[in-house]
């Protein structure tokens, strides 16, 4: 039989994307397209489901055509997701009864300090390993039923469906015939106990949702079922399914204890591999579910930080100092060091660790002397410290120091930021070979349920390091720029109060 390929689809914020890798975890072809991003209101987000779909149907059949293949050249599909966006539709017609409600929105956020004043903030981490929070679907499918006319009716008789991102697109890839989710999704919807792996009575019974809502929990490698031929010529199996921090987790191959990751996208997340048992984080991390593969958990310890690549775009839109992104590390180069300034992007408030939402931007330190290459290195910086005020607080939680950090995303091109990383953190930075690791995880969380891959040895064997940034900073000077990091923080949140 012909190798074939691995189709994977990274359904992201902005973008669909597809990627089509062959055998040895090469990238073959790929296609993109953005999509619209709804604002009705001040902290609403909004994405409309029909062109999440339309735009992720489009580019996996660009892919394949672009490189001259069709359906029965891929072996399998793995889809991978933007986390928690909600979306609720008609089981008898298929249509959303609203558009989806993105994870950035923030219109549920009174809702949520209701229920944290209703005392249920230690119920629901002991049993979602989440933090409440807006962030989190349970909120939004509880404002879809309240505020849709007809939904809560809908509801009730057992019609509505509910699903994250990878939910929707399974159901239309299936043409309505599978609802399921995997582990990783179900985990960050607010409403499903990561110990014992079920949707939980009692926080439907909090939020008002009923279980027949809710779509089937699979493992995050198996086939789930095939894509109808409407869609492609020839049935494909969807095979893997992971959220996309998960994915990427993965696809860095953090498989063992310790391991690390961090994506540097718009906002960071890192993500710790925790191993098979569930541990509750005491340094205001979240604790979520890694993957399910062959009947064996994994969790993992996650912290977000809201603003990481995006204070470069700040830089280029805002400020006017860079004409392109990439323009930032020559600024950046241009002095020697910030020269005392420090520059906590909260433009959004403070994510993790910190969990501020009040929290505002500050530039602290400015002389006569300072420069927009102070400005630019302070900014590039602030990425790192941030990082390492989350790693931290991962190691404390795991009570070990890491060994080594995996990186990915876009802002890792940026080798002065990489090496400030590892000097910051003293431990490796590893920047791998193949950067698209989020398509690469649900690639290889396919390929190895339909046994294109026989285990995950073999995949381990091929995944390679493109450049490895040692820490060669003195420890003082270490130790001084972070005190200084932590009073610049002090500064923003104590402008917030
Ligand atoms: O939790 C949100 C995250 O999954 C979104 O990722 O890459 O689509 O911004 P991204």
């Amino acid at each position: 039989m012909e190798e074939g390929y691995i189709l994977a689809l990274d359904q992201g914020t902005t973008s669909s994307r597809a990627i089509i890798f062959d055998h040895s975890g090469q990238i073959k072809s790929v296609a993109q397209k953005e999509f619209k991003q709804i604002f009705p209101k001040p902290g609403w987000v909004e994405h409309d489901p029909n062109e999440i779909w339309s735009t992720q149907a489009g580019v996996a059949a660009e892919a394949t055509v672009k490189i001259g293949i069709n359906g029965k050249n891929i072996r399998a599909i793995g889809i991978t997701n933007q986390r928690e966006t909600t979306i609720v539709w008609n089981r008898e017609t298929g249509l959303p009864v609203y558009n989806a409600i993105v994870w950035q929105d923030r219109r549920t956020a009174p809702y949520c300090d209701q229920l944290k004043n209703e005392g249920h903030t230690d119920l629901i981490r002991a049993k979602t390993g989440l933090i409440i929070d807006s962030y989190f679907s349970a909120s939004k499918i509880n404002w879809i039923l309240n505020n849709v006319d007809g939904a809560k009716e809908l509801a009730d008789n057992g019609k509505l469906a509910f699903g994250t991102v990878d939910s929707w697109l399974v159901w239309k890839f299936t043409r309505g015939r599978v609802h399921v989710t995997d582990v990783t999704n179900a985990s960050r919807t607010m409403l499903y106990n990561i110990s014992t792996q079920q949707w939980d009575e009692e926080l439907l019974k909090i939020f008002g949702i009923p279980a027949s809502m809710l779509p089937e929990v699979k493992q995050s490698s198996e086939v789930y079922g095939e894509t109808d031929t409407t869609v492609f010529a020839s049935k494909i199996p969807i095979a893997g399914i992971a959220g996309d921090q998960q994915a990427a987790l993965f696809g860095q191959m953090c498989i063992d204890k310790a391991m690390v990751k961090n994506t540097y996208g718009t906002g960071c997340f890192m993500l710790m591999n925790i191993g098979s048992d569930f541990i509750e984080s005491k340094n205001n991390l979240l604790t979520t579910v890694a993957w399910k593969i062959n009947g064996e958990i994994q969790y993992a310890f996650e912290g977000s930080i809201f603003i990481g690549g995006a204070v470069v775009q700040w830089l280029r839109d805002g400020l006017g100092i860079i004409k392109t992104s990439a323009e930032v590390e020559k600024l950046a180069l241009s002095v020697n060091d910030t020269g005392g300034v420090y520059f906590v992007p909260a433009f959004a408030g403070l994510g993790a660790p910190y969990w501020d939402p009040d929290a505002r931007g500050t530039i602290v330190g400015i002389t006569r002397g300072t420069t927009a290459g102070h400005i630019a290195r302070a900014a590039i910086e602030a990425i790192a410290y941030q990082t390492v005020d989350v790693l931290k607080a991962m190691e404390a939680d795991a009570g070990m120091k890491i060994k080594e950090l995996r990186v990915d995303g876009g802002a890792t091109a940026n080798n002065l930021l990489m090496q400030f990383q590892a000097d910051l953190l003293n431990c490796k930075v590893i920047r791998p070979h193949i950067v698209e690791t989020t398509a690469l995880g649900a690639a290889y969380l396919a390929g190895l349920a339909v046994g294109y891959w026989s285990n995950v040895e073999e995949i381990q064997k091929q995944w390679q390091t493109e450049r490895d940034f040692v820490p060669g900073a003195d420890n003082d000077k270490v130790q001084a720029a972070m005190a200084g990091w932590k009073r610049a923080v002090a500064a923003t949140q104590s402008w917030s109060s």
